[in-house]
């Protein structure tokens, strides 16, 4: 991460600042802090991680246990059938196909809530994004991304940060998204204020969540079955009737919905090349995504 051009990015999470400055440290010029001056904050950059030291929540032991559990060898493998043949990729992730939708490449992205950096490493490994940066509040996280992108070979910035203090100024990247994000957060207000936040940093949206169907349902029971409990904390599906109602709250303009046509990675990589899923894998879409247009 250059401090020339994060400068140009960052705002005080705390107080809004905008005029941060940076302090480069003794260690070398991939270290150094960005201060505030007008609250005192102060917020450490190394390597391409900024950390901006974000409280916690009881969700977050939820996520950090995953990332440090998790098999990543699925996902891998998956993926690098997907780079082989794009068909693959468009099965599983919409947010390949609403892309088609608006002119691209584009510049940055910022993905909130990262996980495993699956979706921004999909946008710059097909080149759909130039600059892409991955924001969580789990380390654990925000490693299992660096390794995932390190494996492909490509690089992204890494946030440390909670979603609702990104310390980014208004429209500061050119895409926000989140994918199995939205449906963590309990009330209406904290959902509004997520979808807010996207909208706020960039001029596009692109939100991906489950829906309240039959499929998600039974895949939710045998997931619980298998693993002897629920492991992913609080999550109450969002239908794609209320995506469509935050983002217009929001003043966005909506330019395209749509859902995942296969669900596991056995289906996605086998069942890709079935003509027009579109219509037939509706009644069993567990996950649904909306790409919106911030109007303001
Ligand atoms: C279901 S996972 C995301 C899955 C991800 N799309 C993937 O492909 O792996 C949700 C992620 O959001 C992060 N998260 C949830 N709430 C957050 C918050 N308030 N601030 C920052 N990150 C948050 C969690 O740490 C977790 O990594
Ligand atoms: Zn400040």
């Amino acid at each position: 991460m250059k401090a020339t051009e994060i400068i140009h990015r960052v705002r005080c999470p705390d107080c809004g600042n905008e005029r941060l400055e940076v302090h480069v440290s003794t260690a070398g010029r991939d270290e150094f802090r960005i201060a505030c001056a007008n609250c005192g904050l102060s917020m450490s950059v190394s390597g391409n991680i900024l950390d901006s030291d974000p409280a916690g929540d009881s969700q977050l032991p939820v996520w950090e246990a995953h990332y440090r559990s998790e098999d990543q060898e699925p996902l891998l493998r998956a993926l690098e059938a997907g780079f082989s043949d794009r068909r693959i990729l468009e099965a599983h992730y919409p947010l390949v196909r609403l892309l088609g939708k608006i002119p691209c490449p584009l510049r940055s992205s910022i993905e909130l809530g990262c996980g495993s950096g699956a979706f921004s490493l999909v946008l710059k490994k097909l080149g759909l994004v130039e600059e892409v940066t991955l924001l969580d509040y789990s380390i654990a996280s925000l490693t299992t991304a660096q390794e995932l992108f390190k494996h492909f070979d490509m690089e992204c910035d890494l946030v440390h940060s909670t979603i609702g203090e990104a310390p980014f100024r208004a429209k500061a990247f050119e895409l926000a998204l989140s994918a199995g994000v939205i449906e963590h957060y309990r009330s209406r207000a904290a959902r509004y204020s997520c979808m807010s936040k996207h909208l706020e940093l960039a001029s596009y949206a692109f939100l991906q969540a489950p829906v309240s169907s039959p499929f998600y349902w039974l895949s939710r029971t045998v997931y619980t079955a298998m693993n002897r409990g629920w492991p992913f904390g609080f999550e109450r599906p969002v239908g794609i009737f209320e995506m469509h109602r935050l983002a217009r709250r929001t003043g966005a303009r909506v330019i395209g919905h749509d859902h995942q046509y296969f669900t596991s990675f056995p289906l996605f990589t086998r069942l890709h090349w079935l003509p027009m899923p579109g219509w037939y894998t509706i009644p069993f879409a567990n996950e649904v995504a909306i790409l919106a247009r911030s109007q303001r």
